[in-house]
């Protein structure tokens, strides 16, 4: 049985105060949830959001990590400082760090294979642009992010990774891809997964779409049988629209 997870990824926003209270609102109000709610937060604002939310079901993730534990890396941040604040989860090579901070499929698969080493929990986005898409090679793109993402990654591992597909032309432009487009993809993702670690696995992967995911789109994306959850950018950034995502 596959979880939903809703995650509200809130890129460089935010600041201390507003993101307290943001959580405070959103705590009371998704407190019956069946799924489980994520927010992904800029570092500088874990300790406090790991204080407020302590003791209720809102996780608590980071954006991105290093693969090492420590090291002459200015400016980053490992994941035993996660782990040093309690944060459980982060969020593995989304599409803007991979375009403006050259995160490659290699270093990818050395945070992924970080992340399960340290009882931290992945989200791994991939997906492809518009150039690829409209080549029609979108699948090319998305089994050989897969391929690569997972190399070394144990069976145990790979079924506690989530998968976040979000096609980067969806992605803060308002354009999200038609529900069953995405459905297509997700569905292709589980048959890449499938080649790799075999029918159970493959089918207990949590899988999320992502790409301009709002309160009015939510649950026709929630609908389709293969999409379980969603990570959002844009809309995670209000407390009542987050409410709204997760209580869709
Ligand atoms: P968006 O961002 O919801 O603003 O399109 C999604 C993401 O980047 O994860």
């Amino acid at each position: 049985m596959r979880i939903p997870v809703i995650a509200g990824n809130w890129k460089m926003n935010m600041l201390a105060s507003d993101a307290k209270k943001f959580v405070e609102a959103v705590i009371p109000s998704i407190k019956g949830t069946d799924i489980i709610p994520i927010i992904f937060a800029p570092y500088t604002l874990l300790p406090v959001l790991a204080e407020v939310a302590e003791g209720s079901n809102l996780r608590i993730g980071a954006q991105n990590m290093h693969y090492l534990d420590n090291g002459a890396f200015t400016g980053e941040i490992s994941p035993k400082m996660l782990l040093d604040l309690g944060i459980r989860h982060v969020i593995i090579g989304h599409s803007e760090r991979r375009q403006y901070y050259n995160e490659t499929d290699e270093t990818v698969n050395l945070k992924l294979l970080k992340a399960h080493e340290c009882g931290i929990n992945p989200i791994l986005c991939v997906g492809e642009t518009l150039d690829e898409r409209e080549a029609g090679q979108e699948k090319i793109k998305i089994s050989g992010q897969i391929e690569k993402a997972f190399k070394g990654i144990s069976p145990e591992d790979a079924k506690n990774t989530i998968i976040a597909y979000e096609p980067i032309w969806a992605i803060g432009t308002g354009k999200t891809a038609a529900s069953k487009d995405a459905e297509e993809m997700i569905a292709f993702i589980r048959q890449e997964l499938k080649k790799l670690y075999g029918d159970q696995i493959s089918e207990d992967i949590v899988i999320q779409y992502g790409g301009s995911v709002k309160p009015s789109n939510v649950k026709e994306i929630m609908n389709e049988i293969n999409i379980d959850g969603a990570l959002v950018g844009g809309a995670s950034l209000k407390s009542q629209d987050f409410i709204d995502l997760v209580n869709f």
